[in-house]
Formats: C-alpha cells, sequence, structure tokens
C-alpha cells in the first residue's frame, strides 16, 4: 500500500512517499520511497526569523505541486495513496492548518486513511528509519530550533521526559549566537563550520543549570551578546570571530553533553539516539562519541532536519496500530512529548 506523508509545522514544505507491506497490524518497517522538500529559509531571512503568516502562505503555494510532482514522477496519482499521514502538531497553527487541510481534502476525495502525527515524535523516531538495529529502549536527544530534550524512547507512544529546556532551544542559542556574530538566519549550521575551522579559543563562556534537571540557553544567550559587544570593533579579525564561535559552540555542546551523561548514568540505558537538526552538528556527534560505553544512532543527514519521511514513518507505524485521524480533529499548537499516547 502507498502512503503520503505530510510535514508543514514550521518552514519547511516536505512530502513522502512511503510503501507500508504486511498486514494492518504487523510490525514490518515501512519502506521510503521517495520524498521532495521545499525550504522558505531565503523568504525568512529578511525578517531574522520565520514569519508565520508567510509561511503558512507558502506551504498552500507548494505542497500541491510538491505532492504531484512526488506522485507523478513514479506515475502514481492521489488515487493510489490507501493512507496519509499528517504533521497535526506542535508548530505553527497557520502552517499546521495548512497540511492538515489538504490532507483531510484528499482523505474525504479518495477515501484513504488519515492519521495525525506528532512532529516531535517524527523526530524522536527518525534515527529507527535509518539504523534497523537500534532497539527499544533507548535515550532520544532530540535538539531543534524549537525543541531540546532528553527522551526515554520505550516503545511506540511511552515516552518519558528526562531533561528540557526551561527557555531556548539549542538551535535558538546557536542560530540568536549566529546571528550576533553576523550569520544570516539561521545561522547555526555557518557557526559550527567557523568553530570547528579553530582548535582553541582564548574564551570562556560560563555553564549554567549544571545541578538542574533541565536545560536553559538564556543566560548563555545574554553572557554571549556582551562578550560580542566587547569585541565588536575586531569581529572582522577571523581569528576574533572564529574563537568566539569555537567558544559558543562549546558552551551549547557542553551543556547538552553534560545532561545527556547525567541521563545515561541515571537510566542505565546506553543506546543513544541524536535528532533534530542541531544533530547535525559535528562537534556534538564526536562528543558524544566519546562518552565511555555508549553507542550514538543518528538519522541520516537528510533526516535530522525537518522532512516528511519522519512523520510517514511514524504514521505508517501509527496506522498499523489502528490510529486514526477523525475529520473533526482541530491542529495542536502546543502538543508535549508526555501527552502523546
Ligand atoms: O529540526 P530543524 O530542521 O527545525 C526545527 O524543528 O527547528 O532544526 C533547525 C535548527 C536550526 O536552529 C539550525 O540552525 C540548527 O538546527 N542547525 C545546526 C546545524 N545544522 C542545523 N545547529 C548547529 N550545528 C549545525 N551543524
Ligand atoms: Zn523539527
Amino acid at each position: 500500500m502507498h502512503f503520503l506523508a505530510i510535514e508543514t509545522s514550521c518552514d519547511e514544505t516536505a512530502v513522502a512517499l512511503l510503501e507500508l507491506e504486511g498486514r494492518q497490524g504487523s510490525r514490518r518497517e515501512p519502506k521510503l520511497l521517495a520524498e521532495e522538500i521545499s525550504s522558505q529559509v531565503e523568504l525568512h531571512q529578511d525578517y531574522g526569523g520565520v514569519v508565520p503568516e508567510l509561511a503558512a502562505r507558502e506551504h498552500m503555494r507548494n505542497l500541491p505541486l510538491l505532492v504531484d510532482k512526488l506522485l507523478g514522477d513514479r506515475g502514481l496519482s492521489l488515487k493510489d495513496c490507501g493512507a496519509i499521514a499528517v504533521t497535526r502538531g506542535p508548530g505553527l497553527k497557520g502552517c499546521l492548518l495548512m497540511g492538515v487541510c489538504f490532507a483531510k481534502g484528499v482523505s474525504v476525495a479518495t477515501d484513504a486513511a488519515l492519521v495525525g502525527v506528532n512532529h516531535i515524535e517524527g523526530h524522536l523516531l527518525a534515527p529507527l528509519m535509518d539504523n534497523p538495529d537500534l532497539e527499544f529502549p533507548f535515550l532520544a536527544l532530540v535538539v531543534s530550533g524549537g525543541h531540546t530534550e532528553i527522551v526515554e524512547v520505550r516503545g511506540l507512544g511511552d515516552y518519558v521526559i528526562l531533561a528540557r529546556t526551561i527557555d531556548d532551544a539549542a538551535g535558538e542559542a546557536f542560530d540568536k549566537s549566529a546571528n550576533l556574530l553576523g550569520f544570516p538566519y539561521p545561522g547555526g549550521a555557518g557557526l559550527a563550520a567557523l568553530a570547528d575551522a579553530q582548535q582553541s579559543s582564548r574564551f570562556k563562556l560560563p555553564r549554567v543549570m549544571r545541578a538542574a534537571k533541565g536545560f536553559s540557553f538564556s543566560g548563555l544567550k545574554t553572557a554571549v551578546s556582551v562578550l560580542v559587544k566587547q569585541h565588536q570593533a575586531h569581529l572582522d579579525d577571523p581569528s576574533i570571530k572564529g574563537e568566539l564561535a569555537y567558544a559558543i559552540q562549546d558552551a551549547i555542546v557542553d551543556a547538552l553533553c553534560f545532561k545527556l551523561k547525567k541521563a545515561v548514568k541515571a537510566s542505565g540505558i546506553r543506546r543513544v539516539a541524536v535528532s533534530g537538526g542541531v544533530s547535525a552538528n559535528q562537534c556534538l556527534r564526536a562528543r558524544i562519541r566519546e562518552m565511555k560505553g555508549v553507542s550514538l544512532y543518528l538519522p541520516s543527514f537528510g533526516h535530522c532536519m525537518d522532512n516528511a519521511a519522519m512523520i510517514g514513518h511514524v504514521g505508517a507505524l501509527r496506522y498499523a496500530r489502528g490510529d486514526r485521524l477523525p475529520l473533526d480533529a482541530d491542529v495542536l499548537s502546543r502538543w508535549p512529548v508526555e501527552e502523546i499516547r
């Protein structure tokens, strides 16, 4: 059976086509056949962040075209899809509505089954797609522009939050710091590349909230802003800018790894999966690999960032379990992991 997946929770319009083998209730993993993605990064760059209204309009324009291409390239049409998975939340309300309304329309027209997926659950289970040897239970570090959480993943829909941020997300800390250094939005990857080219830094940023359970990045943001202001006149000196980037990346990665180590120790679980946009960070990956006795599982590079394959993956697992989204269901702009059933 062909399975269509749609992701429109933020600034990427993404669609994927999967194939489901076996009967309902079987535990076979869905197979990814194709995916398409349209990024809105350039559209939002002038504003220094995602503008919800513009993002929603862009989804409205792009979604039908992407679905057309995804299916058309394989000689298929919407009638060939037996089920549709769509991101129901969390995310920007107007953006979520575009994906969910489109999916509902298709479901009404073709009788396809409809499954609503939690975006974070998509990230949480994304490492399973590309690592067939990853088994439950595992610890998942979800680090993106909107989320920073360590979750004990016991099975589909069985999640225990071990730590989460009380303010900014790790990706936000990267992007806001990058902005202070003059990188266009979202500057996380640019800052990381500059930091990776350095061996050390003369600057040191504070380590905050070590004793607390959760993460906090707002204090770091203030410290970065003070430090960058002190050296503003010398930012065109590549060694100053590079060493500032190194110190920022070091502080963010250190905060993530410190809490991750604590979670591994407390839970006794040594399988660690990292996902979300910041999981593309090479320094973070290297430091987790250095942790004694820990096995690291990563999604493929394209599945670290927002994508529809991860929504289709969770959608197919939930479809097999019998989960369906009723036609009168609303989108959920807030939908924390602990409320996923
Ligand atoms: O998961 P994602 O694509 O979207 C959200 O759901 O937020 O994550 C995007 C975030 C951005 O903050 C971006 O700057 C960050 O991931 N990011 C990185 C790197 N690549 C992407 N942060 C640090 N190092 C990277 N290499
Ligand atoms: Zn995401």
